[in-house]
């Protein structure tokens, strides 16, 4: 019976997709949408995994981009959770401008020194959050095999 109700529902809740397909409307539900933090950070995640592959790769243009990006993401960790103590996010500053100054001084070596600091930094926030659990680490193997990390060559 219960079953039966449920999808008489998504039944009458499908008509109007089928009626007119284009006319995705936006939800009250969708215009307060708000990122969980573990999507943000999953997001984070990615950047600072590119952004290791990038620097790694001497593709000093992409690990720009992507710098901007992890950075992006702690601005607005901060900005929409208001838990995250300041000082956490502060402490990123640091590591992350000095990382724009050896990307702009495409310096491997001190990319190299610099993204452990930072990645030291993402933990020691999960630590003092209750989320010691979460432990990220300088990535040693490149998952996303339909990008690539070298800079292109101009012929
Ligand atoms: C200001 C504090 C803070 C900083 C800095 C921070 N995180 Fe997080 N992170 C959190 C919190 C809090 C959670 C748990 C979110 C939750 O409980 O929903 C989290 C969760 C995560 C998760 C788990 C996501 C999931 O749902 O599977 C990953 C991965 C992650 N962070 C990566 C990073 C990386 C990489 C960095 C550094 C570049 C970083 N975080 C920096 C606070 C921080």
């Amino acid at each position: 019976m219960k079953i039966r109700v449920l999808i008489g529902i998504l039944l009458v809740g499908a008509l109007p997709l089928t009626a007119s397909a284009q006319s995705v409307t936006k939800s009250p539900m969708n215009e307060q949408y708000l990122p969980r933090l573990g999507d943000i950070m999953n997001n984070i995640q990615l950047r600072h995994i590119k952004l290791s592959f990038a620097g790694m790769a001497q593709n000093w243009e992409l690990a720009a981009y992507e710098l901007r990006q992890l950075r992006a993401g702690l601005e607005e960790a901060a900005a929409m959770y208001g838990g995250i103590p300041v000082t956490n996010v502060v402490t990123m500053t640091a590591p992350i401008d000095s990382i724009g100054d050896a990307i702009a001084a495409k310096d491997g070596k001190r990319f190299a020194k610099l993204f452990s600091e930072l990645t030291a930094g993402c933990n020691g926030c999960h630590q003092s959050m209750g989320r010691g659990y979460i432990q990220m680490r300088v990535p040693t193997e490149q998952p996303f095999s339909n990008q690539v990390f070298p800079p292109r060559r101009t012929p």
